[in-house]
């Protein structure tokens, strides 16, 4: 479908009016790639949207959920439960880092990291500790678009029309990103540790004793891959633990091998008291989130009357037996297909292929981590987004390849069981599109 369309269709973080002069519209996928309604066949860049590592329509996945539609379709999530959420609540905790043993499902990352930090505050009351409110983000952070997530998140396009009523008590650290210092580095960046230490000035700002909360992702993601430099993760660690303060990894992003391990955590080796997640969780087939917390943050809401709810909060759809079905068989694929070393093995490659970029005329930086990584053009004078936008179109339209644009940044998110020459194949496509952008 190329001519113009009116559709009641309100389209998410899309330029309506553009995207309906010319749609784009898949109505088929199949491994590693889509089609299209004219019939076109296209390759995924992006593993969805940073959701379908394994691929599209992974027969192991649209077997399990057929089957699991078709025996129970849905039961009440208060009060009772299914089985298959009570097995992938298992499976999710035994891949989590250690201590880290009690999962809550969401059906969005969104979702998610609002729950984490209902569960960071009602944590603290529960010990005793009422006035730990403050919650603590981070500069381009994004945490979904719910209240909670987006004042935590530093994304500005998403908070400017709502800022008179983000949530009170947040304050965020500066974010990472230093192009001047840190352009086309491989991997984490040089520089930047120092940035942690706002974390330290934040709590000799407010007491230290008054934050609930800091969330971060390891790796940010939606605000164009911004890898934290060596170290700086760590010390947040540290100055959480002096404080009292838990630290809230949110991976949606970053869970389930796109940085080659079942967490980004793990990867960095260090490790949260609450872990956010969503995407990967049920390669994208189901949406389905899941908030993981260690043992002595469930331990201690356990309390009071045993007939009485510990946690006021839950979702309808929370553990829906047909997204558990869809999670459990796509970590029943992780496991056999090795999956993560999969991914792992592909790094190099990716890298290279990114770092290829450099030398180009519209190229300031190139960025990544694991599988996944920007590369980022210099803004058309007065138009910032234009020449990202026109990539974008660019791709579909003329090299039959998805790519994400993030305003001039192009982001990557490249299949964990890639196979390495279509890799190679979308990247020369996205130079040939950038060759021809003014
Ligand atoms: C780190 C992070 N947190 C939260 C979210 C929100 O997830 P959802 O779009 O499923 O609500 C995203 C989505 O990309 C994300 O990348």
């Amino acid at each position: 479908m190329s001519a113009a369309v009116d559709t009641p269709y309100w389209m998410p973080f899309t330029a309506n009016r553009d995207f309906k002069k010319k749609p784009r519209v898949i109505t088929g996928a199949n491994g590693h790639w889509y089609t299209t309604d004219d019939g076109t066949r296209l390759y995924d860049t992006f593993s969805g949207l940073w959701t379908s590592g394994i691929g599209h329509c992974h027969p192991k996945i649209v077997e399990a959920v057929q089957q699991q539609v078709a025996s129970l379709d849905y039961c009440m999530s208060f009060q009772v439960t299914n089985d298959k959420a009570l097995k992938l609540a298992e499976r999710v905790t035994a891949m989590a880092p250690e201590g880290i043993n009690h999962c809550f499902f969401t059906n969005s990352g969104s979702e998610a990291v609002d729950t984490a930090l209902k569960i960071a505050i009602g944590y603290h009351r529960a010990r005793g500790e009422g006035n730990r409110t403050r919650l603590i983000g981070r500069e381009k952070g994004y945490h979904g678009v719910n209240f909670g997530g987006m004042s935590v998140g530093g994304i500005v396009p998403n908070r400017k029309v709502f800022s008179a009523v983000l949530i009170p008590g947040v304050d965020h650290l500066r974010h990472t990103l230093d192009i001047e210092r840190n352009a086309f580095s491989r991997g984490l960046p040089e520089h930047g540790v120092e940035l942690a230490e706002d974390l330290a000035r934040l709590c000799l700002l407010h007491d230290g004793s008054n934050i609930a909360a800091v969330i971060v992702e390891p790796v940010a993601g939606s605000a164009g891959v911004i890898p934290p430099p060596p170290g700086y993760l760590q010390r947040l660690r540290e100055i959480c633990d002096e404080h009292g303060i838990l630290l809230i990894f949110d991976e949606v992003i970053a869970a389930f091998g796109r940085l080659g391990h079942a967490f980004g955590a793990q990867r960095f080796g260090v490790t949260p008291d609450i872990i956010t997640t969503a995407k990967g969780l049920t390669n994208g087939v189901i949406p389905m989130g899941a908030v993981l917390v260690r043992d002595s943050i469930y331990e201690t809401f356990m309390q009071g009357p045993e007939h009485m709810i510990e946690l006021f909060h839950g979702y309808t759809y929370s553990g829906h037996p047909v997204a558990a079905a869809a999670g459990l068989a796509t970590i029943g694929v992780y496991d056999e297909e090795g999956t993560f070393e999969q991914a792992q093995s592909l790094e190099s490659h990716f890298e290279d292929l990114l770092h290829s970029f450099a030398d180009h005329k519209h190229v300031i930086d190139v960025r990544n981590y694991g599988l996944m990584g920007a590369i980022e053009m210099a803004p058309r004078d007065g138009t910032p987004g234009a020449r990202g936008a026109e990539a974008h179109k660019k791709c579909f339209w003329d090299e039959n390849i998805v790519v994400r644009a993030g305003m001039d940044t192009l982001q990557f998110s490249p299949f964990l069981n890639s196979n390495p020459d279509e890799m190679t194949q979308s990247f020369e496509a996205v130079r040939r599109v950038m060759d021809t952008l003014e």
